[in-house]
């Protein structure tokens, strides 16, 4: 028997772009003003190994982890009415993409490189894809990675506004879509 599509307004929301740009922090808010559970890729992988993704990384290397990222995220999107946050990377898999482009309304956070290159303190400690990586290097795979991020449905820019604006204005853009495509 042919599956019938969700209806747009129980379908997930997820939440993608490069790491550090806000995913988590929007994703929350988000959630909470539509009343739905969040859940973050990353802190759920952590969770299960009882450690931080560095370490993962470490142990279990790149692969495997990409291989768990897409489980976990194959999974939930099986659900419906949940909000999302996968990490930057998750995009890299094909299969990531088809099924979060199936299953939710995927918002890409993009945030320009000028402003991105100011967090850099801020993050790299927790990024292991960062590390040992010159700044050249970083720059190279902030712009190689926007091609994975182009598969979405609605891009927002993250340099100009503050979190609870931007969480605000994606959460009227859902309920536009709610309207316009019940
Ligand atoms: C990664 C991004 C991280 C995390 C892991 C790999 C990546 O998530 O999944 O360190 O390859 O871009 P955030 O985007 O939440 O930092």
């Amino acid at each position: 028997m042919e599956k019938r599509e969700t209806p747009i307004r129980e379908k997930n929301i997820m939440f993608t772009g490069f790491m550090g740009v806000g995913k988590t922090t929007i994703g929350n808010l988000v959630a909470k003003k539509l009343y739905r559970d969040f859940i973050d890729i990353d802190a759920v992988i952590a969770a299960e190994y009882e450690k931080p993704i560095t370490e993962i990384f470490q142990e279990i290397g790149e692969k495997a982890f990409r291989q768990r990222e897409k489980e976990i995220i194959t999974e939930l999107c099986h659900k419906k009415l949940k909000v999302i946050s996968v990490g930057g990377g998750a995009f890299l898999q094909q299969e990531v993409r088809d099924i979060a482009m199936s299953s939710c309304m995927v918002f890409y956070l993009d945030l320009s490189w000028g402003s991105w290159k100011d967090r850099i303190n801020l993050i790299i400690d927790s990024r292991p894809v960062l590390q040992g990586k010159s700044m050249e290097d970083i720059e190279k795979l902030f712009y190689e990675r926007q091609k994975i991020y182009s598969q979405h449905h609605s891009k927002v820019t993250m340099d100009k506004q503050e979190v609870e604006e931007i969480a605000d204005h994606i959460v009227d853009s859902i309920k536009l879509a709610w309207e316009l495509y019940d």
